[in-house]
């Protein structure tokens, strides 16, 4: 189940806030850019329309999750959507994250802390990267139960208090290898 599997990730969640400052990060992405002629590199990005849906103990229907995502930069604009559904995007071995309809871009919805995490790949060619910008946050959201006559039944349906959320990328990593990462590693 996704809900069991995405508690794994939350052991990261203090990494990411002792990660190196977001100046530093520019610097090695620029590094990485100085590198490739033309490449735009991802350095902030924005959530709109975000809504995300969670089952009650008991309710086996997966969480349910929608938002828009843009990165300007990158021209990137692209739909994210999650019901259960989507295939793993990400390595094995690894807690699972799924597409948005650009591959380019993947996220991971932590239940336990209710944060979103985005990635975005840089600079890929032919949809591959060997290198993706990260980061994770807790969007502000107000939320509503829903009840077992809902089309997902009971459950928690949370919509973004902000418009537009804008965010910069806390970290580089680079990408394991899956369907997304590397090709012929
Ligand atoms: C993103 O970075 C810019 C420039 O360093 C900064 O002014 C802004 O507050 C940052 N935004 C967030 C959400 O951290």
């Amino acid at each position: 189940m996704l809900i069991t599997r995405l508690y794994a990730l939350v052991a990261i969640a203090p990494l990411v806030s002792s990660l190196p400052s977001v100046p530093s990060i520019m610097n090695k992405l620029k590094s990485i850019a100085s590198r490739d002629d033309g490449c735009v590199y991802p350095l902030t990005y924005k959530i709109t329309s975000l809504q995300v849906w969670t089952p009650t103990n008991g309710n086996s229907h997966p969480i349910v999750l929608d938002f828009q995502y843009d990165d300007d930069a990158t021209h990137i604009s692209t739909s994210c959507h999650y019901d259960g559904t989507q295939p793993n995007a990400g390595p094995e071995g690894f807690d699972p994250r799924y597409a948005c309809e650009d591959p380019a871009v993947q996220f991971m919805w932590i239940q336990k802390t209710s944060m979103l995490s985005m990635i975005e790949l840089v600079c890929p060619k032919n949809g591959k990267s060997d290198i993706e910008a990260l980061d994770l946050f807790p969007p502000r959201l107000s939320c509503v139960d829903t009840t077992s006559n809902t089309p997902f039944g009971e459950g928690s349906q949370c919509f973004s208090l902000d418009f537009a959320v804008l965010r910069n990328f806390t970290t580089i990593d680079p990408v394991e290898p899956g369907p997304g990462g590397p090709p012929g590693k």
